[in-house]
């Protein structure tokens, strides 16, 4: 943390100079930990737009020049000569790992990919209509159950083997939903396969026929789990932070996490893409009328796939997706009319003003259906895979919080805009009053 400029608050005729910190990429921050203190004063900023919630060493984002880092590494190289499971291990451990310590997590990874067999019974209590999201963050936390010690953040030993645990477990619990949702047996993992196509394996074998899937959609999938690992600071993260920073356990905070991710304007986009482009192109209308809409803040219409808080420029993992989405789909000899529409799609909004104005631009949202759907995985799964793939950075972002000195609990302060004291008034004596909803308190002020 670069020490030395200051930044000065004038209030109610008196200066208060107040610290910069300055980040590894030069990004300049007020410091305001003794702003109440010292002011009386505190922050409003709805959204978090313009707040750094803490100081992080995993990834780098500059948003207005559409760069990815994890810990230091290109997103775009990452993508080229890395694969998902070394690149988690690089988020978690903070280094690329030596070949040893690659086979080492690996074979972790194998020796933890059985969930306990009497899981298998929750299952059975899940509606066939259950959302896997619902799913996956339930049997996160039942898992945990059997996770017989105390995961120790700074215990190199024991936090590596959670982590390991989880990023297996996540898999044949999100295979086991699928399977589930279909009516068809759950499949176990296969001892002999590498990450990504064991998971493959389990989603698409049968008991009496194994998927032996083909290595560019393997390399297409592992490419989907490393892009989504990890975003810095995205709504999913932060929750994970959150719970993270008041010492709950990794598997609590994950769970936490999947909840957050399944929101439409974050993780759910994924999903929200497809249904967008399929409605599209089931009712015929034109791409021009649909950008009309979106426009329409009445519409109640977004071009999902589109805009983001931080990057005022391409979404560079969108950019990456994109240039796989026509590699796959050649390789596979499949022709998808919404892949032809996403881009029509693209490329009209990058001309119309509305969307130039507010820099909206893809994000990995936007294309990752498609690669998803030509690979076999069912819609309502797709954020289940953006899960998957995030796993490696919220186990980082949780140690993160957790083993930084003099770490705190999370807990922001609000600005009150409720009713002022009042004094009770017996039930006799009430008026019926619609109940008060902040806006309606603000505006009876
Ligand atoms: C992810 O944070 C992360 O890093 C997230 C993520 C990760 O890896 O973890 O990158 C993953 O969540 C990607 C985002 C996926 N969501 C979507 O694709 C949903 C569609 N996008 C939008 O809802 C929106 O762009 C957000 C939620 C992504 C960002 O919202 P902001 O920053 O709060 O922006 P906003 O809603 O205030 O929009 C600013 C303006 C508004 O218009 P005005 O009021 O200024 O006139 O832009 C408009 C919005 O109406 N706008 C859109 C739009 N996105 C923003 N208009 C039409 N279509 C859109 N998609």
């Amino acid at each position: 943390m670069a020490m030395g400029e200051t930044a000065i608050l004038q209030y109610r005729g008196k200066n208060y100079e107040l610290p910069v910190v300055v980040g590894t990429e030069n990004e300049p921050a007020i410091d305001i930990r003794q702003l109440r203190a010292q002011s009386g004063l505190i922050t409003l900023d709805d959204g978090y737009g313009n707040t750094g919630a803490c100081e992080s060493a995993i990834t780098f984002i500059d948003g207005e020049t559409g760069v990815l880092r994890y810990r230091g590494y290109p997103i775009e190289e990452l993508a080229e000569k890395s694969n998902f499971i070394e690149s988690a291990y690089l988020l978690i451990f903070g280094e690329l790992p030596s070949a040893a310590q690659l086979k080492e997590f690996r074979k972790l990874l194998s020796d933890h990919e059985f969930i306990h067999e009497d899981l298998r019974h929750n299952f059975e209590g899940f509606p066939p209509n259950a959302h896997p999201m619902a799913i996956l963050s339930a049997m996160i936390n039942a898992v945990g159950c059997f996770q017989s010690q105390v995961v120790q953040p700074s215990d190199a030993e024991s936090f590596t083997v959670a982590a390991a645990r989880l990023m297996s477990k996540v898999r044949t619990i999100a295979a086991a939903s699928y399977k589930k949702s279909i009516g068809r047996p759950m499949i176990y993992p296969r001892h002999d396969l590498y990450y990504t196509a064991n998971f493959l394996h389990m989603m698409f074998s049968k008991p009496y026929q194994n998927y032996e899937p083909d290595p560019e959609v393997v390399r297409a999938m592992d490419l989907i789990l490393l892009l989504h690992a990890d975003h810095e600071q995205n709504c999913s993260t932060s929750t994970v932070r959150m719970v993270g920073s008041a010492r709950a356990n990794l598997w609590a905070a994950v769970a936490a996490g999947v909840c957050a991710l399944w929101g439409p304007l974050h993780g759910g986009a994924n999903q929200e893409v497809i249904e967008m482009l399929s409605q599209i192109h089931a009712s015929g209308q034109s791409v021009e009328s649909f950008i009309i809409k979106a426009k329409d803040k009445h519409s109640n219409t977004r071009l999902m796939g589109f805009g983001h808080r931080v990057y005022k420029n391409f979404d560079p993992r969108a950019r990456i997706i994109k240039q796989a989405c026509d590699a796959v789909l050649k390789k596979l000899g499949i022709h998808d009319p919404l892949l032809e529409i996403a881009k029509k799609l693209e490329e009209t909004a990058l001309r119309d003003p509305y969307f130039i104005e507010r820099k909206l631009y893809p994000n990995v949202d936007f294309y990752s259906g498609i690669i998803m759907r030509a690979i076999g995985i069912p819609v309502n799964m797709f954020t289940v895979m953006f899960a998957i793939g995030r796993i490696p950075g919220w186990i980082a972002h949780w140690r993160e919080v957790q083993t930084t000195p003099n770490a705190r609990i999370n807990r922001p302060r609000q600005v009150y805009q409720g009713a002022v004291q009042r004094s009770y008034v017996p039930i006799e004596q009430r008026e019926w009053a619609a109940p008060q909803t902040l806006s309606s308190a603000t505006a009876s002020r």
